[in-house]
């Protein structure tokens, strides 16, 4: 497809759309539906965005309710928006549920000379059928799940690297390998992308999602960008909340990348601080169950 250098995309990631009156896992979670619509509000114009992507967690609980509501709500974009998905995304409805003529989810996006690779970071979490075909193992465990390669994840990342003719190749994934929040850090996650990459020289750089803590890092001499979430964000330096948002990004013809996050302030989400508990989960001291026993405690 011919594109204008630089290309020019817009990601979001961990939209966590609620449906039915669902209630949102997790404490103080934002109504996600307000925050997208206050950020695609604030993005405004944007013709002339190349492609939006999407780093997963694009539902809650992963049900095909919810996939309705997100596939309503990135219609709305006026250019094409490809998907990958999270761990709060189950393998079929997340397939199936964008029934709309610019939602995809496609494993490879080329445009100019740059190739877009969408990995799957669920693969190695994933069960085979009968048939060979991965799918979601039973119960709502997966929803949790650490990011795992597994065993043929990295063959088709590496093949669609190896057999693109783009001159320069971005990936996007939903879990960050090599991140330095103790919480969702996973050593032999971070293996299986540092064995990946050591050989893949065409890969300027990773989009991510996941931690809920924008970021950005350097991992095996590239950036890592980690976009803002919908559903609550955290400013870890300052222990604060911080308001929804999205990552704009650049990718030049010489192969450069830049990037900028953008927070939507809002009352509805002050940049309030955040209290011990929380310091202390994100730190890897106590769990998820520990710090919702602790909220529970002081509700009484
Ligand atoms: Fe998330």
């Amino acid at each position: 497809m011919f594109v204008t250098l630089p290309v020019r995309v817009l990601q979001l990631s961990d939209t966590h759309f609620l449906s039915g009156g669902a209630v949102a896992e997790g404490m103080g979670a934002y109504d996600t539906s307000a925050a997208f619509e206050a950020v695609f509000g604030h993005i405004g114009d944007h013709d002339h965005l190349d492609l939006v992507v999407v780093t997963g967690d694009v539902a809650d609980h992963g049900t095909a309710p919810e996939y309705e509501v997100a596939a309503q709500a990135f219609s709305q974009f006026r250019v094409p928006v490809n998907l990958c998905p999270g761990n709060h995304d189950f393998e079929v409805p997340f397939q199936t549920g964008f029934d709309a003529p610019n939602l995809t989810t496609e494993r490879i996006v080329e445009l100019g000379n740059w190739a877009f690779v969408f990995a799957d970071s669920n693969a190695g979490q994933m069960i085979a059928d009968s048939n060979g075909t991965l799918i979601d193992p039973p119960g709502e465990d997966r929803l949790h799940a650490n990011g795992s390669l597994g065993v043929d994840e990295p063959a088709r990342i590496r093949t669609m690297c190896e057999q693109t003719e783009a001159a320069h190749v971005f990936i996007w994934v939903h879990h960050p390998p090599g991140d330095t929040v103790a919480l969702v850090a996973d050593n032999t996650y971070t293996t299986e992308w540092t064995q990946l990459l050591a050989d893949l020289p065409k890969v300027r750089g990773i989009g991510a999602g996941h931690t809920h803590v924008p970021s950005k890092y350097e991992f095996m001499d590239r950036p890592l960008y980690v976009s803002p979430a919908f559903k609550n964000n955290f400013d870890l330096e300052n222990e604060t909340w911080l308001p929804p948002g999205y990552r704009t990004y650049e990718f030049g013809a010489d192969g450069s990348v830049t990037s900028e996050v953008h927070l939507v302030d809002d009352d509805r989400w002050p940049r309030r601080r955040f209290g011990r508990a929380i310091a202390s989960l994100f730190r890897g001291e106590i769990t998820h169950e520990q710090l919702a026993e602790i909220a529970a405690r002081k509700q009484k």
